[in-house]
């Protein structure tokens, strides 16, 4: 075997995938002079829906705004629990405290790293609401489940599918028959991206209505076009709405994404079944494993290693990739360790295990479409080139 060389430049662990369509259609928005909310983010929305197999798509200008207009949606009061996954990151359980109500965390199925149905079970009372399950990485929770209880007990289900698109649950895409809603993130790393943003997807009419007010200032109808010939100048506040909608500059990125992105989930695909095939091989690391519901959209490539085989961390690890050039990340400190949740909600370490072991073994490597095959293999034989020289 040849001996590991160290490149010269550094594998970002993540890039968007730009070409010159999307260049020209933002060029092309911005010479038409409507920059704000306009046709694009209407047929932004409306291809969306079809896409996924939803009856509404409402985009926002985050994934957060979605998540907390979802929420606004459900009329949580004060007292009410809605519970999620310490597995995430922090606007999952910030947005649950904006709604009005208290995030109870439910720890996670260690296989997937989403939220365990049965954990949730235990965790409903009779102040319980609703369910914010996060489809983790782009792996998919155990729907049919969750959906019986949220059924059972009669709970809203918010997805939180920021890592979700292009995920499917028993053949069927997330946000395809549907319990409640489903918020996507179009964030600068996400397998579709319009620099910042997001969209909620419903089945549900009287959500998709009220959520496009919530997300317009809780403007009474449908203002974007009040400046066109035409248009209707007046109009009502009738709700504390928020500034949350996404504009068309960001809908002319995220339309040519969309239509590229089968594409772009392919060049994914054939990075992960490169890692997946090659980290099987080394003994030191925990390759995702799929379920058979599932199939990943490979959102992130989250490698679990095994500390008890090195005489390094995790930690140790990541600095041992940084010097072999390749940039990594962690999804996620869990939340229930960060301050504020700590000093508000009285938890502490140790209270979910099993995100805890996932979080100390875990690291995010380098998977984008415009990531070369070459370069994937490259961090493939760093790692192993760790695992090597730290081996117990
Ligand atoms: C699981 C999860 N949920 C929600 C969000 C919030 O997304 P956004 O940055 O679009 O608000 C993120 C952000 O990356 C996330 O990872």
């Amino acid at each position: 075997m040849c001996a590991f060389q160290i490149r010269d430049t550094f594998i970002p662990y993540n890039l968007p995938d730009i070409t010159d369509q999307e260049v020209e259609a933002v060029a092309e928005t911005v010479r038409s002079k409507w920059l704000a909310k306009g046709p694009r983010t209407m047929q932004f929305e409306k291809e969306f829906a079809e896409y996924v197999g939803a009856r509404y798509a409402v985009a926002m200008n985050s994934c957060s705004a979605a998540l907390h207009v979802a929420l606004l949606a459900q009329n949580l009061q004060p007292g009410d629990e809605v519970i999620t996954t310490p597995m995430t990151f922090a606007s999952t359980a910030n947005t649950i405290v904006h709604a009005g109500a208290t995030p109870v965390f439910a720890d996670i199925d260690y296989t997937t790293g989403c939220i365990d149905p049965d954990e949730v079970a235990k965790k409903i009372t009779p102040r319980t609401r609703g369910i914010v399950p996060v489809h983790y990485s782009g792996q998919v929770c155990d729907l049919d489940k969750l959906y019986a209880l949220a059924d059972q007990y009669g709970l809203f289900v918010s997805e939180d599918a920021a890592h979700a698109l292009c995920s499917r649950y028993k053949g069927r895409l997330i946000g395809h028959k549907l319990h409640d809603t489903a918020s996507y993130s179009f964030y600068a790393t996400k397998n579709l991206t319009t620099g910042d943003g997001g969209m909620l997807v419903t089945d549900n009419e009287e959500i998709a209505n009220r959520a496009r007010v919530l997300s317009g200032q809780g403007m009474s109808q449908n203002a974007w076009n009040r400046y066109a010939k035409g248009g209707k100048w007046r109009y009502d506040i009738c709700e504390f709405g928020f500034k949350y909608n996404m504009f068309d500059i960001q809908a002319a990125l995220g339309l040519t994404q969309l239509h590229r992105l089968e594409d772009m989930q392919q060049a994914r695909l054939r990075i992960a079944k490169l890692y997946q095939e090659e980290f099987a091989k080394i003994d030191a690391c925990d390759p995702p494993v799929v379920p058979d519901y599932a199939e990943h959209c490979w959102h992130l490539y989250v490698l679990r290693i095994r500390p008890e085989l090195l005489t390094i961390d995790r930690d140790r690890f990541i600095e041992e990739l940084n010097a072999r050039n390749v940039g990594t990340s962690v999804h996620f400190i869990p939340v229930h360790l960060m301050s504020i949740y700590r000093n508000t909600f009285g938890l502490k370490e140790g209270d979910f295990p099993k995100a805890e072991k996932h979080f100390e073994r875990l690291i995010s490597l380098p998977l984008y479409p415009s990531l070369s095959m070459e370069d994937a293999q490259y961090v493939v034989d760093a790692v192993r080139d760790i695992v090597t020289k730290y081996h117990r």
